[in-house]
């Protein structure tokens, strides 16, 4: 891993609408092997996401309080000139099963062409939490059913918040 002044930095981007244990899994393991560890939420204004980027970065430096070398950020725009932008010269990304192979291999090889000196980093998430996503997190919940474990009390008490705003209730 190349190493420069003040340690390898890595990035940890994605949508995060909301954080579960599985993205918490891959921070704590990146913290681990990183310097310093930016987990970045995209700012997309293409998605209609459940929480606003405020809201899902509160909810993330919450949830990661208790890593030193975490921190948190949102980014728009290209995520190779973000990684410029804060010098780091790792994309951290975790595979869950290998269904997110083919979107995370086209992702990494369009990065790799756009920035060779950025290299991305796979992890696998624990097999406890492979099965999880967000999307099926608020699907299950909207719906009713638990998802205890899956999220953080304090990202399931948003989420009450917010779906029963939606249904009037
Ligand atoms: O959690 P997600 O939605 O799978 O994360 C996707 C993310 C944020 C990593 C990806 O959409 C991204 O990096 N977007 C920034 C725009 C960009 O750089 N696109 C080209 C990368 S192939």
């Amino acid at each position: 891993m190349a190493t420069q002044p003040g340690g390898a930095v890595a990035i940890y981007p994605g949508t995060f609408d909301p954080i579960t244990y599985g993205h918490l899994d891959l921070v704590e393991r990146g913290a681990r092997l990183f310097d310093r560890l930016i987990v970045s939420v995209l700012r997309n204004d293409a998605k209609t996401p459940l929480f606003s980027v405020e809201e899902r970065a509160d909810m993330l430096r919450e949830a990661v309080q208790g890593f030193p070398n975490v921190e948190v950020d949102s980014f728009h725009g290209l995520l190779v000139d973000y990684a410029a932008q804060k010098r780091a010269s790792v994309i951290l990304r975790g595979i869950r099963a290998i269904s997110d192979y083919e979107y995370e291999l086209q992702m990494a090889l369009m990065n790799r062409r756009l920035s060779p000196q950025v290299e991305t980093v796979f992890l696998m998430a624990g097999e406890a939490y492979s099965f999880i996503s967000s999307k099926l997190v608020k699907e299950v919940f909207s719906l009713g059913g638990s998802i205890s474990g899956l999220v953080p009390p304090s990202v399931e008490a948003r989420l009450r918040n917010r779906v029963r705003g939606w249904s009037g209730a």
